[in-house]
């Protein structure tokens, strides 16, 4: 049985987005209410309509005060933002990016992991493991540069990248630590062949901020040489250490590895806990499948699970991990892992394992049954 814990209240902030944003938010919510209710954890779920449909009336992504309000919570769970009928920039940078940046959620903890019942793509069967940890505040995503002569055959863009002591350095410290507490191995994804000025900096950064962690040992590895160990060896990686575009790519990467984009969850954290941190799955609105009943819901109710570890109910992430594990280790996935269900089947599933999990026995703390989930902040 689950046992009471902290009796606070959590307020999370919901902003499902857009496309499959607003099937998969709900399927998680769900279970989210229903793990709530058996470990008495106080959940109060404030929605936000933000997103395209917001923009298209009101030319913004969010209110002018969108940050302020969403200060107020412990948490953010957002879905995803994007729409054909919106330019990307505008969807991003009037609503993820500020979130991120204004509440300095410098980590971005991506896990990718075999699941039991999902097919890998590789010949291999040997597990994947893997924590990404993105640098999520600057590097690549930067607002420095512009366009010139528009329309000019010479029209010329220039955009900078920025990477900060403080920045990076933050980065390596959490990525670290992940490392000193798993097999000590960190990858270091770099590319200081080719961009001169800023990834030569990354290297002696990560290289001077892991050297304080006796236990610890970093490979510099060149992006293109590490994409293709993930593919080719992926089960000799351990926690992966990367700008905020490398980052970005290889977890996309990481998750088709394992089966399906829509399975893969992060994490935005502010490790110090002075502003919420944000839970979402990695994938975006899918307009292809949008509508559809398709969306494999996992992402997002693994981004719940992880919002749980980090309000401190580690109890209760890992037993909806447990709960949504058996029902793909049964065989009843979403299509786009070859099994039968639609998103609200797939979420009916889970929910009757976690109630099937809470009748049967209290939730072991075995590793398989702990989720890779942030360590709490
Ligand atoms: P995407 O991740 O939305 O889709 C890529 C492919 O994966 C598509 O074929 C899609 O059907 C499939 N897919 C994604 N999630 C799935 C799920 N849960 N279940 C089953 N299949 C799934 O990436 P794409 O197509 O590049 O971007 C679409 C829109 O999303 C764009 O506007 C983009 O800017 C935005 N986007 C937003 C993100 C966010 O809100 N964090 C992240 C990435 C993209
Ligand atoms: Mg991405």
């Amino acid at each position: 049985m689950s046992t009471p814990e902290l009796n606070v209240k959590h307020r999370i902030a919901v902003i499902a987005g857009d496309g499959i944003g607003v099937e998969v938010v709900p399927a998680a919510i769900a279970c989210l209410e229903r793990i709530a209710e058996l470990h008495s954890i106080d959940l109060e779920f404030t929605y936000f309509d933000w997103g395209s449909e917001y923009y298209l009336q009101h030319g913004r992504m969010m209110p002018v005060d969108g940050l302020e309000q969403l200060a107020r919570h412990d948490a953010v769970f957002l879905g995803a933002v994007g729409s054909p009928e919106v330019p990307d920039t505008e969807s991003l940078w009037g609503l993820l990016i500020p979130i991120r940046r204004e509440f300095r959620q410098y980590i971005n903890l991506r896990p990718v992991k075999t699941l039991d019942g999902v097919a890998s793509p590789l010949a291999s069967k040997e597990p994947i493991d893997i924590l990404i940890v993105r640098e999520n505040n600057e590097g690549e995503y930067s607002e420095v540069g512009g366009r010139a002569y528009r329309g000019l055959p010479h029209e010329t863009a220039v955009q900078e990248t920025i990477f900060t002591r403080l920045g990076v350095s933050r980065a390596a410290n959490y990525a670290a630590s992940l490392a000193a507490a798993r097999t000590g191995r960190l990858t270091s994804a770099t590319k200081s062949n080719g961009i001169i000025h800023t990834m030569p900096f990354w290297d002696e950064v990560v290289a001077e901020t892991v050297a304080k962690y006796p236990g610890v040992t970093v490979t510099h590895e060149l992006v293109d040489a590490l994409a293709a160990h993930l593919v080719l060896k992926p089960w000799t990686l351990d926690v992966i250490v990367a700008s905020n575009l490398l980052g970005d790519i290889l977890s996309d990467l990481g998750s088709s590895v394992t089966g399906s984009i829509g399975l893969a969850p992060s994490a935005n954290l502010n490790p110090e806990g002075d502003f919420p941190s944000l839970f979402e799955p990695v994938h975006g609105s899918a307009p292809d499948i949008a509508g559809k009943n398709l969306a494999n819901p996992v992402g997002q109710i693994w981004s719940g699970a992880m919002m749980l570890d980090h309000l401190g109910h580690p109890e209760a992430a890992a037993h909806l991990q447990t709960a949504f594990e058996s029902v793909l280790r049964e065989g009843l996935g979403t299509r786009d892992v070859g099994g039968p269900s639609t998103t609200t089947e797939f979420t009916a599933a889970v929910l009757a394992a976690i109630d099937v999990i809470d009748a049967v026995t209290a939730i072991d703390a075995s590793p398989a049954g702990k989720p890779a989930a942030a360590p709490a902040s």
